[in-house]
């Protein structure tokens, strides 16, 4: 190997020294050389040009994880509606939350005030929900409206989500007449007249806020 670099030095002195060493094809050493020469130059830069394509790639890498860790923290915040909690002084049962007014109006107006709050009069779903809601109430003597009236074109009991009432689930002490809205007790749910004033239950549900994030 010595003997090679010797070699090179020699090609690159003065012809006179040069020429006594390779007196016979010598351009064609030459040329060689420079071949060689120009060879290991572009495999100098390729490999340069290599690493510095790997250097970026694995800068990126680490880019992409995060976004994928920050993706994955998106995903655990908002798919575990359990953390969700009601507004304050409202009551929860399961994913909805409730709140007794204070002052008495008419049925109407009960249902404007809880529209007004992004939420609804209540629509009772089942016995534990009824039995919840009796539980609350304080005053044996006291009435609340909820989002239930009677229709007057298909009399029947309807609540203000578009369903029909199932009788199962509550019982309505009282007329069926026109103008008559459910007001519950704490031991019973009555007909009252519309127009006469009471206080109320609004409730809310509580949802998951997917779509806001993404
Ligand atoms: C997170 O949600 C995105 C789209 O919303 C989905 O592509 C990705 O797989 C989810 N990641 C996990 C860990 O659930
Ligand atoms: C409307 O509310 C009642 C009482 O909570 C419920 O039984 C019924 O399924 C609801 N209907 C709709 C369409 O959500
Ligand atoms: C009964 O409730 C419906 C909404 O569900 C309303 O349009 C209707 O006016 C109410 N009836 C009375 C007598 O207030
Ligand atoms: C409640 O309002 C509806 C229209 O929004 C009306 O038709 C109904 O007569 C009102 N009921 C009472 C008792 O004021």
């Amino acid at each position: 190997m010595p003997y090679v670099w010797q070699d090179l030095e020699m090609t690159e002195k003065p012809a006179s020294i040069s020429e006594q060493n390779v007196s016979q094809g010598a351009p064609w050493h030459q040329l060689a050389w420079k071949l060689g020469c120009a060879g290991i130059i572009l495999l100098l830069l390729s490999v340069i040009g290599l690493s510095v394509l790997v250097i970026s790639l694995t800068q990126k890498s680490p880019m992409e994880k995060s976004s994928v860790d920050i993706q994955e923290k998106r995903n655990y915040t908002t798919e575990t509606p359990r953390q969700l909690q009601c507004p304050k002084h409202w009551l929860q049962l399961q994913d909805k939350c409730f709140t007794i007014s204070s002052s008495s109006k008419t049925w109407n107006d009960s249902l404007a005030d809880c529209s007004q709050g992004e939420s609804s009069l209540l629509l009772i779903q089942d016995q534990e929900e009824l039995r919840f809601i009796q539980n609350l109430i304080k005053n044996e003597g006291n009435l609340y409206w909820i989002g239930l009236n009677f229709t007057l074109s298909e009399k029947k009991w309807k609540w203000i989500n578009g369903s029909l009432l199932n009788h199962d689930i509550l019982k309505i002490f009282g007329e069926n007449k026109e103008n008559s809205c459910a007001a519950i007790s704490k031991m019973k749910v009555f007909s009252e007249i519309c127009n006469s004033e009471n206080k109320w239950i609004c409730e809310k549900k509580l949802k998951p806020v997917r779509n806001k994030v993404s």
